[in-house]
């Protein structure tokens, strides 16, 4: 195939490879037919097929397909393997529908819950979107189908996204919204990565040599091709230079002219661009040849597999009085309240937007379930426009007061949650907060159901005495809240974002969304609940949380060793046991936390989860595994993933706050410590003692030595660069003395 590839490059005109670099239309890359290079399709992404009707154009119209959880509810299963089924399932619908590449997974950064796509989105936290994000990945390409990893990189708002410089230093780049692109590329080979639309520090993405060319592709090793967010190129020529591939979509024929022009011209290599058509033309042929047109699809299944998926992400946030699951033999009758019981809010505006094959509707499957044995009562509770109504407030408070238990459907209306812009506040709508409010005063027996696609805010917490999460869940997500409120499925979704009281405590509160072109993540790595902990910021619903209707007991934390090198794995077991009464699933999260560090970091991170099923009474070891990286912190100083040797604590515990096991592990770092240089402080010496000494040898007999020996005087010229002592001794160290010192002081640390 490489050699074939490089024939192929050979055999191209200046003028073919040019246009190669940009898309045929809206979905296609260009072929060529005399060298048989196939054109291929891509589309939407990334929780369904979204192809549109013409195949051409930029509308939203598209066929119909199955829309699975979006990665809000996704992100809440924890549960790679079922994430890899959805993947193979859409692949499977990708191959009936000729598409060769599936524009997903998306796997930013949630860092504030107001980005108007966190729905596309798996988390807060960069382990999880990472291991997320790898097993669809896997799932989508184990089929031949391709996907691409978006959006690439620190593309955390929809507001003035296509202008807006992102600016943070490097360490939070690499350990926060880096590390979750670098997971997938490195674990499954995404065929395709997008570049996105805004600018890092000041540099267009899609021209940004530094990420696209030198990060992605030289140190992380991606062989794929870098394709353009849709009309995030302004230059292709400059892009093309910095390790962009491909422009979508096509910005007609003529554009290509400037790629020729610019190689005529000496200011794009053309090196640089056979590289390109190069990746273009391998990502073409291994799709092309994967292509399945006769596959079929069987909706149904999809349909069941949405559904079973849409009930594992359900997190059931509060059960006072172990309200739910509710027993239809203990019941007369049910409110059912809400427009979205009858009008599902399951998926987000925008590139997204599936058409379904066929929607579950909440107030339909209740029945279907309910059997006729309990009396189902209605009533619409807030209108369909963003308008608090108050004779349907008054109706659906009646309803709710003579039945025996009310269910709430509430949650984020189409205009609230969109690709293309952010909300503006936490709050749901104020029909839907007023409902609540009325139906809590006269019922407290209340569920409320959300639907929404990232953290909203709840001043009416205490009133209902359930929360069910209900996410935006996809076609089966009203069948699916119906199986969990009823107790055919027990709810084991984990919240993959904190919940934040109030807007105000949001780790990028002060800074966003930016202004006059730029956002500073001023928070740094205090992203998500490494922000909730550190400032000790109670946060509404940690980071983690979500409760079952079974209990879970941990014991017998075992770590390998006691003490390990950043080179070596550690293998964590712990047992689990569910105690309670009914089948359930746990999800186990592991956090590392450094005991102490010379550089600031988390309270904890975490770095390993499973999810494990569990009979009643049953008990099971589940097995974790840690490697050097995951004791890591970035160093912006060494340019380099740096381990600090000293005591780590290895947390165990079904969710951020709630920690139920603990041990402690010695980990030394075999990565030489920097060299002593004129620059190093003087502090360091003063805790080095075999530095110390020789500094002790070279000023032992002088007046200065009282610098090294009086405390007080230390402690004033501990941060003193060594080679300032130069200019600064009259004449008792010359600067070739300091070199001596230095090399002295290298040689016996290194001993
Ligand atoms: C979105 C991408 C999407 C592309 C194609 C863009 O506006 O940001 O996520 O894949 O359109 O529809």
């Amino acid at each position: 195939m490489e050699a074939a590839i490089r024939e192929i490059v050979k055999a191209l005109t200046l003028e073919e490879k040019a246009a190669l670099t940009a898309g045929a239309d809206a979905w296609h890359t260009v072929g060529v037919e005399r060298l048989a290079v196939p054109a291929v399709a891509m589309n939407d992404g990334p929780h369904g097929l979204r192809k549109t009707l013409d195949g051409v154009s930029l509308s939203l119209a598209a066929h119909p397909a199955t829309c699975f959880p979006t990665s809000s509810a996704m992100g809440s299963s924890w549960d790679t393997g079922l994430i890899e089924q959805i993947g193979q399932a859409i692949a499977g619908e990708c191959l009936a529908g000729d598409v060769q590449i599936l524009l997903g997974p998306g796997v930013n950064i949630k860092r504030t819950p107001l980005c108007g796509r966190n729905f596309e989105y798996y988390s807060e936290d960069p382990v999880l979107a990472g291991e997320l994000g790898a097993a669809f990945v896997r799932g989508v390409q184990s089929r031949g189908v391709g996907t691409s990893l978006k959006h690439f990189a620190c593309n955390n708002q929809e507001f003035e996204r296509m202008t807006m410089s992102s600016e943070l230093d490097e360490r939070t780049m690499r350990e926060i919204y880096l590390t979750a692109f670098e997971r997938v590329v490195k674990k499954a080979a995404p065929m395709t990565v997008m570049a996105s639309y805004n600018k890092v520090g000041g540099t267009t993405v899609t021209e940004h040599a530094g990420l696209l060319r030198h990060i992605l592709k030289e140190e992380w090793g991606f062989e794929g091709l870098v394709v353009s967010d849709w009309g995030a190129v302004t230059d292709r020529p400059a892009a093309i230079a910095a390790g962009l591939d491909l422009e979508m979509p096509s910005p007609g024929p003529e554009a290509s002219s400037l790629v020729v022009r610019a190689v005529k011209e000496g200011r794009l290599s053309e090196a640089d661009l056979d590289e390109a058509v190069g990746r273009i033309l391998r990502v073409a042929f291994n799709t092309y040849a994967a292509r399945r047109p006769a596959t079929t699809v069987d909706p149904d299944a999809h349909h069941a597999l949405a559904r079973r998926a849409a009930a594992e992400c359900v997190v059931l946030l509060k059960n006072e009085g172990a309200l739910l699951p509710l027993r239809p033999e203990a019941l007369r009758s049910v409110a059912v309240i809400g427009q979205f019981a009858k009008n599902p809010k399951y998926q987000g505006g925008g590139s997204s937007l599936v058409n379904s094959t066929r929607v579950d509707v909440a107030y339909d499957e209740l029945a279907r379930l309910l059997d006729g044995k309990v009396d189902l009562r209605y009533a619409d509770g807030y209108p369909s426009e963003d308008r608090v109504e108050e004779a349907l407030l008054q109706e659906a408070a009646a309803v709710a007061a003579q039945a025996d238990v009310a269910v709430l459907f509430v949650g984020l209306p189409e205009s609230y949650e969109s690709e293309g812009w952010d909300r503006h506040h936490l709050n749901l709508p104020p029909a839907h907060i007023r409902l609540i409010e009325a139906v809590c005063r006269v019922q407290p027996r209340t569920v409320v159901v959300l639907a929404n696609g990232s953290a909203v805010a709840m001043p009416w917490v205490d009133g209902p005495e359930a929360i069910l999460e209900g996410w935006l869940s996809g076609q089966a997500a009203g069948g699916a809240v119906a199986d969990v409120l009823l107790g055919v499925v027990n709810p084991s979704g984990k919240l993959q974002e904190s919940f934040p009281m109030r807007l105000e405590d949001t780790p990028a509160f002060l800074n966003y969304p930016g202004e006059e072109g730029r956002v500073r993540y001023g928070e740094g790595i205090f992203v998500g609940y490494r922000h909730y902990e550190k400032v000790k910021v109670k946060p509404l619903f940690p980071f983690g949380h979500g409760i079952s209707y079974t209990d879970f007991a941990y014991s017998d934390l075992r770590l390998s060793k006691p003490e390990v090198t950043d080179q070596e794995k550690l293998e964590v077991a712990v047992t689990v046991k569910n105690t309670g009464d009914c089948a359930g699933k746990e999800v186990v999260q592991l956090y590392v936390r450094d005991v102490e560090a010379r550089v600031a970091r988390p309270v904890k991170e975490l770095k390993a989860f499973a999810k494990v099923s569990l009979e009643p009474g049953e008990a099971r070891e589940v097995h974790l595994t840690l490697e050097g990286r995951d004791f890591a912190y970035y160093s912006t100083e060494r340019q380099a993933w740096c381990v600090e040797s000293g005591e780590f604590e290895i947390l165990v515990g079904s969710s951020s706050e709630a920690i139920l096991q603990t041990a402690t592990v010695m980990v030394r770092s075999t990565q030489p410590e920097p060299a002593f240089t004129a620059q190093t402080l003087l502090k360091r010496f003063q805790k080095s003692p075999v530095a110390m000494q020789v500094l002790m040898q070279a000023f032992g007999s002088t007046p200065a030595v009282i610098f090294f020996t009086d405390p007080v005087l230390a402690g004033l010229v501990q941060d003193l660069p060594v080679g300032r002592l130069v200019n600064m001794s009259r004449g008792l160290l010359t600067e070739e003395n300091l070199q001596q010192i230095i090399s002295a002081v290298n040689q016996s640390t290194k001993a």
